[in-house]
Order: structure tokens, then sequence, then C-alpha cells
């Protein structure tokens, strides 16, 4: 039987934070598991987005368990906010899910200098998810859910020499070379779980191909019509919705099949559109040295070092 929003389980009492939960693949992955009663921190930069986000999923569960808190992955000093902030209102994450996410852009740098989208996409959540770790490793069996994509496969290595692409920057490859990041972080913190003997877990899900603001971000900074017509274009006729992208995101933080390490995507031609299935992992994704390397050099851009055994902290109530 195909996966649907309806397959979910009980999610009372848990604790999960979306990034970018304001639009697309985040904001149809809030709504359902705001839906199945699960306590959702909907992460977003834009506080009137996240506002707009709320009241949409308020239409579908008036006692949605939501709350609103800003987080900007383009910034260590809000990453670092938002989790001190976390940490003192939770008492532990059951699951993080790692999605905002832009892509092709022209090269701009985050307020760390770090280039947008490998500082957004890769090295904020990296940040994120290392400062979550005492409240994720408070939960049993709590999970890390990487969006990566397709785009993955289109490139054939992280340049760990240049990972902000400050010699000849092409938009396309660097976010390709970002959501290759996601996969490597998934699987080197994965075996990093697996070394410290914990219970948490790390996985990663693409939404194949979905119609959401993604791919409207370039253009319109560019001030590209004809690019911004193009992706409409694509998006209307070749896309799935943003609610069957979000399937793959939902099966990985919640199916009770999933294990440490795996990697869902829908199961239709080329992994465009369909139910959840298990992915295609490219070679370079499963390079343990890679990731090992990408691992330690995002420990030392964003000076976040992961503690696999920091006490839980202590606190609170939501
Ligand atoms: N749509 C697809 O076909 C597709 C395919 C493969 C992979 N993906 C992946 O799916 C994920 C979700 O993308 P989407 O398609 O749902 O796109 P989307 O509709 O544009 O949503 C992206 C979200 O990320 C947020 N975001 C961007 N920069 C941020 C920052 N610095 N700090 C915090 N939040 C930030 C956006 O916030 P604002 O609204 O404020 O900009 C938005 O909420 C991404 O990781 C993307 O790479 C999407």
């Amino acid at each position: 039987m195909p996966f649907t929003e309806n397959d979910l389980p009980n999610l009372q009492g848990r604790h999960v934070v979306v990034t970018g939960a304001n639009s697309g693949i985040g904001l149809e992955a809030a709504r359902a598991l705001a839906g199945a009663g699960a306590h959702v921190v909907l992460a977003c930069r834009s506080r009137d987005k996240g506002e707009r986000a709320m009241a949409e999923i308020r239409l579908a569960t008036p006692k949605a368990n939501l709350t609103l808190e800003s987080l900007d992955l383009a910034s260590l000093d809000s990453i670092r906010g938002f989790a001190e902030r976390m940490s003192t209102a939770l008492p532990s994450i059951d699951v993080l899910v790692n999605n905002a996410g832009i892509m092709a852009i022209p090269r701009t740098t985050t307020a760390d200098g770090f280039e947008m989208q490998m500082g957004t996409n890769h090295l904020g959540h990296f940040a994120l998810t290392g400062r979550l770790l005492p409240l994720l490793l408070a939960a049993p069996s709590s999970r890390v859910v990487n969006v990566s994509s397709l785009g993955h496969r289109f490139v054939h290595r992280v340049k760990l020499d240049d990972l902000h692409a400050t010699r000849g920057y092409q938009k396309w490859i660097v976010y390709c070379r970002t959501k290759l990041a996601n996969l490597l972080f998934t699987f080197e913190l994965q075996r990093r779980f697996e070394a410290a003997r914990k219970s948490t877990i790390a996985v990663a899900c693409h939404p194949g191909f979905s119609n959401t603001n993604l791919q409207f971000v370039g253009p319109r900074l560019e001030g590209s019509k004809l690019m911004e017509a193009v992706m409409r274009w694509n998006n209307t006729y070749l896309a799935q919705s943003a609610r069957e992208g979000a399937l793959p995101t939902l099966y990985a933080a919640t199916a009770s099949d999933v294990r440490g390490g795996e990697y869902f995507g829908p199961n239709g031609l080329f992994e465009i559109r369909g139910t959840p299935t298990r992915a295609h992992v490219a070679r370079p994704a499963r390079d343990p040295e890679a990731a090992r390397a990408l691992f330690e050099l995002s420990e030392r851009e964003t000076g976040v070092r992961y503690d696999f055994h920091a006490p839980a902290p202590s606190v609170h109530l939501s």
C-alpha cells in the first residue's frame, strides 16, 4: 500500500522541529505532523511568513500545537540563539527536519562569510544539529531528517579545498554540491551515532520534483522574468504538488521500519514523483572518507563541535 499522510502514527507528546516550515515541503510536513498530534516548532526566518503558515495549518487542524521560532540559517548567531531558546523551552526533540533551502542563486555570502547556498543548506543545518544534539539525545530513538535532492547525483564531490566557491562560482553546481553534502553529513552522523551507541538516527529524503517556491528565488534575485516563466511552466506541468513532495520527509520522520542511514524519495520514473520508497544514493555520497573530512571541516568552519555525551539540558515545560 502506498504511504499517505493517513499512515502517520499518533504523535501526541512528540516535539518536532522543522526548518523552513513556512513554505513548500516544510509547510506541508509541518501541517501533517501537527495534524498527527505532534508539537511542531516552525523554525522560520520571517516572522510574518511563519505566522501566515501557522494560520494555514490551523485551518486544517484548529488545535494544532505549534510554536513559531526565529531561525536564520545564514547566521551562526541566529542558530545559537535558536538552540538556546529550544533548550529552555523543550525537554527533548524527537525529530529535527533539516528542510530549509535555497537553490541556484547568484553568489552572496552569509553573515559569517560563507557562500550562501553551502552556508544555508549544509553548514547552517550542520551547526543547528550540533547545537540541538543534547535535546535530540534526550529523546529515545529520535531522528535527524536531512532533505537532500536528486541534484546530488550531478556532482562528483564537495570541494573541500574551496567550500565557499570563491573560484568560478556556478550556481547550479554549487547547489548540487550542497545536496551531496546533505547526504555525506547524514551518513557520517549516523556512523557517529552508532559509534557512540546512541539510539538517535540520521536519515535523508528528497521530494523529487515538487511545485514550491524554491525554483523562483534565483530568477527573482536575478530579475529574470524569462527564467521565472520557464520555472512556472515546469512547476505547473512537470512537478508534483508540495503535499506529495513532503511524503518522503514524513516517511523518514515517522515510519517504524526506517533505519539509520537510509534515504527516501518518490518511487516513480527517475524518482521525480510518486510515493516514498528507498532512493538511489550516488557513489560519491557513499564515500566515508569524504564524509569524515566534510564533517571535520564543517566543525572547524562553524565552530560547533559535536559532543555525543553532553548532558541533557535541565529544564522546562513547553
Ligand atoms: N521543490 C523541489 O522540487 C525540491 C527538489 C529537491 C530538493 N528540494 C529541497 O527541499 C527543501 C525544501 O524546499 P522547498 O522546495 O520547499 O522550497 P521553498 O518553498 O522555497 O521553501 C524553502 C524554505 O527554506 C527557507 N529558508 C531559506 N533560506 C533560509 C535561511 N537562511 N534560514 C531559514 N530558512 C530559510 C525559506 O524561507 P523563506 O520563505 O523566508 O524564503 C522557506 O521556508 C530544500 O532543502 C530543497 O533543496 C526541493
